[in-house]
C-alpha cells in the first residue's frame, strides 16, 4: 500500500523534481521541444514555494515510497471550469514520477483526491487531460472516470494544448 499524505512546505523541492521530471518523460512529442526544454528545477521549486502555504489544507497530497521519498502527488478542490455547478469538484493534476509508475501510486493518489471531494460535499469531479495522453487516459478510465464531450484549448507556456475532459461521480 503506498502512503499517502498532506504535502508540507519541506515537500518543495522533491515535488519540483516530480513536475520536471514527469513533464520530459510524459510530453516529450506531445508538446513543442521548446517548452521541454524550457522547463527549469528551480522556477518550478520557486513556484511550489508560493503556492504550498496558499493552497487549502487537504487540497494537495503527496505519495511516498517505502523510504518515504516524495514520489507522487495530486491537487483537487473544486471545479475551475466556468459554470461548473458548486458540487462540481476537479482533480487539477496528478502526477507520479516515472520511476515509480505502476507500482499503485497514482490510484492511491487519485482515490485519496476524489474520497476528500466526496467528504466536502461534491457529487461528481472532473479533470483534464491531454488529448494524446494515451496513458493518463487509459488509466482514468480504468478507475471509472469517462470522457463527458467537452474538449478545451488550453493556452498554457506559450502554446495550445488540446485537452478533454473526463468525469465520474462521486
Ligand atoms: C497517469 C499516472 C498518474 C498513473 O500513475 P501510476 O502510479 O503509474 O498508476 P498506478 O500504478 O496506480 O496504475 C497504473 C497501472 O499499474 C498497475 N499497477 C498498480 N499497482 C501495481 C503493482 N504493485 N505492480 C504492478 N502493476 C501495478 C495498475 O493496475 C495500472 O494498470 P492498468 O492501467 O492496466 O489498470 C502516471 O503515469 C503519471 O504520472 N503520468 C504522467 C503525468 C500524467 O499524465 N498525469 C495525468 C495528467 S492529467
Amino acid at each position: 500500500m503506498t502512503e499517502v499524505r498532506p504535502a508540507v512546505l519541506e515537500d518543495a523541492d522533491q515535488l519540483a523534481r516530480i513536475h520536471v521530471d514527469t513533464w520530459r518523460a510524459t510530453y516529450t512529442g506531445l508538446i513543442p521541444d521548446t517548452v521541454i526544454a524550457g522547463l527549469s528545477l528551480n522556477s518550478s521549486v520557486q513556484r511550489w514555494r508560493d503556492v504550498l502555504p496558499t493552497t487549502p489544507p487537504r487540497h494537495c497530497f503527496v505519495a511516498l515510497d517505502v523510504t518515504g521519498d516524495v514520489i507522487g502527488f495530486v491537487r483537487r478542490g473544486p471545479s475551475r471550469d466556468e459554470g461548473a455547478a458548486p458540487t462540481t469538484g476537479e482533480v487539477q493534476s496528478l502526477y507520479v514520477h516515472p520511476e515509480h509508475w505502476n507500482t499503485g501510486a497514482g490510484r492511491a493518489l487519485l482515490d485519496t483526491a476524489t474520497t476528500e471531494l466526496r467528504d466536502d460535499g461534491f457529487t461528481d469531479a472532473t479533470l483534464w487531460v491531454l488529448t494524446g495522453n494515451a496513458r493518463a487516459r487509459r488509466f482514468y478510465e480504468r478507475c471509472g472516470w469517462h470522457t463527458d464531450g467537452r474538449t478545451q484549448h488550453d493556452h498554457r507556456r506559450g502554446v495550445v494544448l488540446d485537452e478533454v475532459s473526463y468525469r465520474r461521480g462521486l
